[in-house]
């Protein structure tokens, strides 16, 4: 076991709030953290908000504010969200700080003299009117591909093309809508082939899912691109040595550095906690473990460029991340129009962070699947496990001993035994699924103990015993209460309340861990009155959660729902391609068509795709095309996909159209000759 371990989570974007997606991350981390400090490890959390780039810059510039109040700002709305939900993180930093400016600096200047570093000139679009380079999300145009309209500088929403922004057609400014001219700009590259053999070896060396091993190890095959770190101004960062107030440290270049300076200011303040150099100067891999939770989007960063940049300096890099993936809410992206993009304060206006925390932490594994928030089945898990399960152990013997048995404990009773034994076989297995993000599975076990003692004690019946025997009563409910204990201690990194609740209630001699939790009552003990560990969720709230996230423009109904609106999933706005899956387009023959009752948008095509079979896609192109129209057409398919669910049946794909207006869409169509089912490319 390493002597030190410290843990971080992606640090949040400044320039927006924190959302439900930004929990399940959260939710993990802290879960992780207290789970292992649970279990006696020395962990350390440490975290920031992530506040330069232009989109700071220009929300700051809108606002009329300095970017500096602006990232104050929001960085007390994240930390005070993120303590309501019970995040607690043992620094919440910002990476606007003297300390990642300095660390960030120190990379630098080292990646510098060894010759990493080199300038070259791009060419890039320019804004007269704002006077700046426009970033790839803030340039606007015709996709090169597919030419729809009103597509951003990196990637169509259409038809899932990427280029480059001086790619699109007809370009202009996001921001002023001014068409951009070309220029010139010096920029600064860290040569990222120099690292390929260091990242091989620590790509095989550090802890990682197999699944971004292999997709990681596949970006190295396919050759390291050179990446540019630098920004020109205006740009909300930190100067370039020797570019000051002209040349910023690319977003990305000093986001993770945050990890380090929230670890210097922590250090700082604690210094009889750990010596800075214990974390980002150790030994490597021998006493201090380094471990990133991040999502699936931002995977590129974290393992190619972090690590080359903390090699090239001579910090530890790490030994461990670990990718989970997206956050769906009713099966889908979580979209405003549904009501589904759920900010974190809207839920907390309407519920307990707890709820939100079990149901994350019941659902999380260390696979990078999506992880579904459905309304119906987050209510069911809840009231199920923890309210019928895991409080109802502590509830029916808790209040039976007070109101009928003076509240007092007795022995545990023989034929417990073998219950107990299980119990304690579970809860050894506990501390090593937490460390392996195996939240899932450790709950589950917390959940099977309640089942298992809920099952004794309605056979035992002590409700009918105590006529005749009433400490077979009391001994009864005592293994009841014992095994409360046992399951608080599990369900403690998630649900630190309820432990709390019990330790006081027991009155236990020291806080619950997974090592005291199996240690006996004592005999004798009386507890005071039930307090309730959990109640039901009333569907009527979750109702209300989406209807206060439904954005309505000006007061108008909210959207139509039902228009098969696939986008590529919206990136940070400073991304890197690399994040987009290739997209599979396929020729399809269209073989039947069929309005859709309840809808004037959708159409219902039955497709072939030749040897990939037969879909079924909803399309929303009945405003232009009869259904006999489109009987017999050889369309354009996208062909991989996440199958949809919607109001009127699951969709299976996509059907390439476009179109300005509603009424005026298009559907490509091919040759007749091509085949159903070929690739296009
Ligand atoms: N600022 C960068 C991270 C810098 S780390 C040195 C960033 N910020 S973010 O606010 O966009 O996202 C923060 C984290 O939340 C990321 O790990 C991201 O993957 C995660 N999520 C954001 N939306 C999410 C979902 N809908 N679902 C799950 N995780 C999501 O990226
Ligand atoms: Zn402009």
């Amino acid at each position: 076991m390493p002597r030190r371990v410290l843990v971080t989570a992606a640090l949040p974007y400044a320039n927006g709030s924190p959302h439900l997606g930004h929990l399940l991350e959260y939710i993990q981390t802290d879960v992780h953290v207290r789970a292992r400090r649970l279990a006696g490890e020395d962990v350390i959390f440490m975290w920031a908000v992530d506040t330069h780039g232009t989109p700071i810059e220009l929300r700051a510039r809108r606002e009329g504010i300095d970017p500096a109040e602006l990232v104050t700002r929001m960085h007390a709305e994240h930390e005070q969200v993120y303590r309501d939900f019970g995040i607690e993180p043992d620094i919440f930093y910002t990476t606007h700080s003297d300390e990642t400016r300095k660390h960030a600096e120190f990379i630098y200047e080292k990646m510098q003299a060894a010759g990493q570093i080199e300038k070259r000139s791009t060419r890039q679009l320019y804004c007269p009117k704002d006077q700046m380079f426009l970033p790839d999300r803030f340039v606007k145009g015709t996709c090169p591909y597919c030419s729809s309209a009103d597509q951003y500088g990196d990637v169509c929403e259409k038809c899932g093309h990427t280029y480059n922004p001086t790619e699109l057609k007809e370009p202009h400014c996001a921001i002023c809508g001014t068409t951009p001219e070309l220029r010139d700009s010096e920029h600064l590259f860290v040569s990222l082939g120099r690292f390929e053999g260091f990242l091989r070896e620590w790509l095989n060396a550090t802890k990682l899912q197999p699944a971004v091993r292999n997709y990681v190890m596949r970006w190295v095959d396919d050759g390291l691109r050179d990446w540019d770190i630098s920004r020109d101004a205006p740009y909300f960062g930190f100067s370039i040595p020797g570019y000051e107030g002209k040349k910023f440290f690319y977003v990305w270049f000093d986001a993770p550095v945050g990890y380090i300076g929230a670890t210097q200011k922590w250090c700082d303040e604690h210094p009889e906690r750990a010596a800075f150099a214990s974390y980002w100067h150790a030994d490597q891999s021998q006493d201090t473990e380094i471990v990133h939770v991040i999502g699936k989007d931002i995977v590129y960063f974290h393992t190619l460029f972090w690590p080359a940049m903390l090699h090239a300096a001579g910090y530890t890099t790490p030994t461990r991340i670990n990718v989970h993936g997206w956050l769906t809410v009713n099966g889908e992206k979580m979209s405003k129009a549904r009501g589904t993009f759920i900010l974190a304060r809207t839920y907390l206006d309407h519920l307990p962070a707890d709820y939100l925390r079990y149901y994350f932490a019941a659902k999380l594994g260390p696979e990078q699947d999506d992880i579904n928030l459905d309304m119906a089945d987050f209510r069911a898990r809840v009231n199920a496990d923890l309210v019928d399960k895991a409080a109802n152990v502590a509830s029916r013997c808790h209040k039976f001993i007070v109101g009928r048995l003076e509240g007092k404990l007795g022995p545990i009773p023989d034929d417990a035994l073998p219950l107990i034994e299980r119990a304690r076989e579970r809860l050894a297995q506990v501390p090593g699924l937490f460390a392996e993000f195996e939240s899932a599975k450790a709950l589950r076990l917390a959940i099977e103990i309640a089942e298992e003692f809920n099952g004794y004690i309605t056979v035992q019946e002590p409700w009918k015993v105590i006529a005749k025997d009433p400490e077979r009563a009391r001994a009864v409910c005592t293994a009841g209460m014992w095994a409360s204990k046992v399951i608080a201690a599990i369900l403690k990194p998630v649900l630190p309340k309820w432990a709390a609740v019990m330790e006081e209630g027991l009155q236990l001699p020291a806080p619950l861990d997974f090592v005291n939790a199996i240690e006996p009552l004592p005999e004798g003990l009386v507890m005071g009155a039930y307090v309730t560990l959990a109640e039901r969720i009333d569907p009527k709230t979750l109702e209300a959660i989406i209807e206060a996230s439904k954005e309505t423009m000006g007061g108008a109904a909210p959207a139509a729902p039902e228009t098969p609106a696939y986008t590529v999933e919206p990136l940070a706005a400073e991304s890197s391609i690399e994040a987009f899956s290739p997209v599979d387009l396929r020729v399809g023959k269209v073989l039947a068509a069929a309005r859709v009752k309840g809808s004037d948008k959708l159409l219902q095509l039955t497709i072939d795709l030749g040897p990939l079979g037969q879909r079924n896609i909803f399309s929303g192109i009945a405003p232009s095309y009869a259904p006999e129209q489109m009987v017999g057409k050889h369309v354009v398919v996208f062909a991989n996909l996440k199958p949809r669910k919607m109001r009127f049946g699951v969709s299976e794909g996509m059907v390439l159209a476009s179109g300005a207006k509603d009424d005026a869409i298009t559907v490509l169509e091919l040759d007749p000759r091509s085949l159903p089912g070929e690739k296009i490319s």
